[in-house]
């Protein structure tokens, strides 16, 4: 044999040789029984010419699979990306709540899930929106879930509206297209939005990076300490990096470069050890408090001005996802999920949320979303709830009912919930203190010349798309009774009668 063919040979030995250990170490492909597959390029058919046979299960079980990969995108945030990480308790507020997860030292793996509100899965996050903050706690006591945005304050402060706001947000019935006629129709009806509006249609609502953005609870929660004792509190993600955001012009050129840029620049700082950080704050009102200010403090469209931060801990997120679906996506994070020591206020908004998140799990993911790794607590779960669809718990033997003597579940007196004195009727009103507008002057004047030139052109651009003159001099006014200036420079860019809007702007009560 020729020089070369011996070198040829040897070579084709050692990779047919590397070929077999390879295959061997490899596991096999399988079926979702578990049994292997003969071949996975070509169908079992009748013959050369025949047709397909019923009787190939391995190709049937693989269409069937990829037919139902879909499950429903949230109602809401769809589009996502997750991380998981850990929260160090450094401050001490164990005064005020029995909840382990806030003791003094302790440390607590989280998961946390970052958003946009309107558009579906795979939609532009250079989009503008509020973001969603929402993070869940696997604490020593159950799961606890701070569902957040990165705003401080919401659009309604009633749950009753929510589906309305949202069909008014989204792409519209007839055209598939979000229209800001529509928005600003609904919103006209909503002088409560403004802060919101105002924060949204200002920078924040285009956020550099997930990794840039503070995160905030929002509505009031309640501590509660081991006598039953309580007070209200805010919570408030400070994030260490910084907030940084984007502007109109800013935004068009990462859109045309990068438009997956909030998830792209997570994961990546992520993969390369640059871990985000974030202060947890909360803010702290004694039940003999909330008479004490010019709005309600159970009013989610409300700051709590003026009443000083308290640092708890701080949060690191440092592994992406292994797998997207599995974890970012059939992640259900719920307000309702609560520990001993946490929990809800009266906030109106809030008690709805208690109820739309659990529900619509059941529907987006399944009867047993709780069992899946990525919502299960880390501690043992000994419930009667029972059976449906999904099923992978592992209750065993034949008492599934309580109370019983053959084997009895106890429940702990510090696990009830505290007390909350009541006077008065059943009622449908809204809220005696409504200070509308406010805040949203006061967050217009804390912008710099530049954020509130950005505010102008932000909001002028849809609020320009409105037709209808008394929608549009409606929303004028209300921007104008937060801030004359505000209302005056809208005007202007609308090219609208400025004195108009200040007499419609002089008739409304804050
Ligand atoms: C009554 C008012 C509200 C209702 C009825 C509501 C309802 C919902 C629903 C049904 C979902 C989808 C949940 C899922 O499929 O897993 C959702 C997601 C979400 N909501 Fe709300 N929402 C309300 C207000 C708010 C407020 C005030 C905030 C912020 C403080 C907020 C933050 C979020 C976040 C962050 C998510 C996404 C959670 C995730 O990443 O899975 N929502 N909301």
């Amino acid at each position: 044999m020729p020089h070369r063919s011996l070198i040829a040979a040897f070579v084709s030995a050692q990779l047919l040789l590397s070929g077999a250990a390879f295959a061997q170490a490899a596991p096999p492909l399988t079926r979702d029984n578990g049994a292997a597959v003969g071949d996975n390029q070509n169908s079992q058919t009748a013959g050369a010419d025949g047709p397909v046979l019923l009787q190939d299960v391995h190709l049937i079980q693989k269409l069937q699979r990829f037919d139902r990969e879909r499950i429903p995108e949230r109602v809401v945030h769809a589009r996502g990306t997750g991380a998981h990480g850990s929260f160090v308790v450094t401050g001490d507020i164990s005064r005020y709540t029995r909840a382990k997860v806030f003791q003094p030292g302790t440390t607590t793996p989280v998961f946390v899930r970052f958003s946009t509100v309107i558009h579906g899965n795979h939609s532009p996050e250079t989009l503008r929106d509020p973001r969603g903050f929402a993070t869940k706690f696997y604490t020593s006591e159950g799961n606890w879930d701070l569902v957040g945005n990165n705003l401080p304050v919401f659009f309604i402060r009633d749950a009753i509206k929510f589906p309305d706001m949202v069909h008014s947000l989204k792409p519209s019935p007839d055209t598939n297209v979000q229209d800001p006629a529509r928005v600003f129709d609904f919103f006209s009806h909503v002088p409560e939005a403004t802060q919101m509006l105002t924060r949204v249609y200002s920078d924040y609502g285009t956020p550099r990076s997930y990794r840039e953005m503070d995160g905030n609870g929002v509505h009031a929660y309640k501590l509660v300490d081991d006598q039953g004792g309580y007070v209200y509190v805010k919570f408030h993600w400070d994030s260490r990096q910084g907030e940084h955001n984007l502007s109109g012009a800013q935004i068009a050129s990462v859109q045309g470069r990068d438009f997956n840029h909030l998830s792209n620049d997570l994961m990546k700082a992520i993969e390369r050890g640059d871990y985000p950080k974030w202060d947890l704050y909360v803010q702290i009102l004694k039940p003999d408090q909330l008479d004490q200010f010019a709005f309600n403090p159970l009013d989610a469209t409300k700051v709590w001005t003026g009443v000083p931060e308290v640092k708890v801990g701080t949060m690191t997120l440092d592994r992406n996802p292994a797998n997207i679906f599995q974890e970012t996506e059939q992640a259900a994070f719920a307000p309702a999920n609560l520990v001993p020591g946490i929990e809800p206020s009266e906030d109106r908004l809030l008690q709805g949320r208690m109820f739309s998140y659990a529900d619509t799990q059941l529907y987006r993911v399944g009867t047993n979303v709780n069992q899946l790794p990525i919502n299960a607590p880390k501690v043992a779960v000994n419930s009667n709830n029972q059976d449906g669809e999904h099923n992978s718990g592992a209750r065993t033997g034949k008492v599934n009912y309580e109370p019983s003597r053959i084997q009895p579940k106890p429940q702990s007196d510090a696990a009830r919930y505290s007390a909350l004195p009541l006077s008065g009727a059943t009622q449908q009103a809204r809220i005696a203190k409504t200070l509308n507008f406010r805040q949203a002057g006061e967050f217009y004047r804390s912008l710099s010349a530049d954020e509130r030139k950005s505010l102008i052109a932000n909001l002028a651009g849809d609020l320009g798309q409105v037709r209808d003159e008394t929608t549009m001099y409606t929303m004028l006014s209300y921007f104008h009774k937060a801030d004359a200036d505000y209302g005056t420079r809208l005007a202007q860019a609308l090219k609208r009668d400025v004195a108009k809007v200040k007499s419609l702007s002089d008739a409304l009560s804050d």
